[in-house]
C-alpha cells in the first residue's frame, strides 16, 4: 500500500513536469525572452520581422525556433554560422543545394526550393540580429 502511494506520487509529479514542458513548447507562457540554452531574443523589427516568420515555417522544424536548434539540425545561432566562417552566402547555397553533413551528427540538410532568394535575404536578417543579440559576430575564418 505504502509502495502504490510513493509511485502514483511520483507519477503525479511526472505528470506536473510534463504538462509544464508541453505548455512551454507550445508557447502557453507567451513568447519568452529567453530560450532554453540562454539565447536572448531581441525585439526584431522590419525585414528581421519578416524573416522570422518564413523561418518558422521552413527553417525551425530541423534548427528550432530562435535558431536554437532541435534533434534533426544545428542551432544557426552557434558561433561557427558566425558571418566570418558561414556568409551570407553559405545560407543561398544552403537553401538552393541543400547541406552535406559536415559539421555535426544530424544528417543532410534536402534543398528547401519553396524558400525565394529574397525570402532568404529577410531570413539572414532575422539570423544576423539573433546573432548579435548574444555577440556572435563577424570574425575571420582560419582553418
Ligand atoms: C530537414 C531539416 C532541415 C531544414 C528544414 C533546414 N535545415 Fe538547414 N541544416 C540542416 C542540417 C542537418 C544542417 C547541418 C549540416 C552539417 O553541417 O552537418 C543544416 C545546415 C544549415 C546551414 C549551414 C550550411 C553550411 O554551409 O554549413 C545553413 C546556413 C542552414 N542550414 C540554413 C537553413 C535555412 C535558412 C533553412 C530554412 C529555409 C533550413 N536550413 C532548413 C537541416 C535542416
Amino acid at each position: 500500500m505504502k509502495g502504490l502511494t510513493v509511485s502514483s506520487f511520483a507519477f503525479a509529479v511526472a505528470i506536473l513536469v510534463l504538462a509544464g514542458m508541453l505548455m512551454a513548447h507550445f508557447g502557453v507562457f507567451g513568447r519568452a525572452s529567453t530560450s532554453p540554452n540562454g539565447v536572448i531574443v531581441p525585439a526584431v523589427s522590419g525585414e528581421a520581422l519578416a524573416g522570422q516568420a518564413i523561418f518558422e515555417a521552413n527553417c525551425a522544424s530541423c534548427h528550432g525556433i530562435n535558431g536554437v536548434g532541435t534533434n534533426k539540425g544545428p542551432p544557426l545561432v552557434h558561433d561557427i554560422y558566425n558571418p566570418g566562417h558561414h556568409s551570407d552566402d553559405a545560407f543561398y547555397r544552403a537553401v538552393r543545394n541543400g547541406v552535406h553533413q559536415h559539421h555535426w551528427p544530424f544528417g543532410n540538410m534536402p534543398a528547401q526550393t519553396q524558400v525565394s532568394e529574397s525570402q532568404v535575404a529577410q531570413i539572414l536578417s532575422y539570423v544576423r540580429e539573433l546573432q548579435a543579440a548574444i555577440g556572435i559576430h563577424y570574425r575571420p575564418h582560419r582553418m
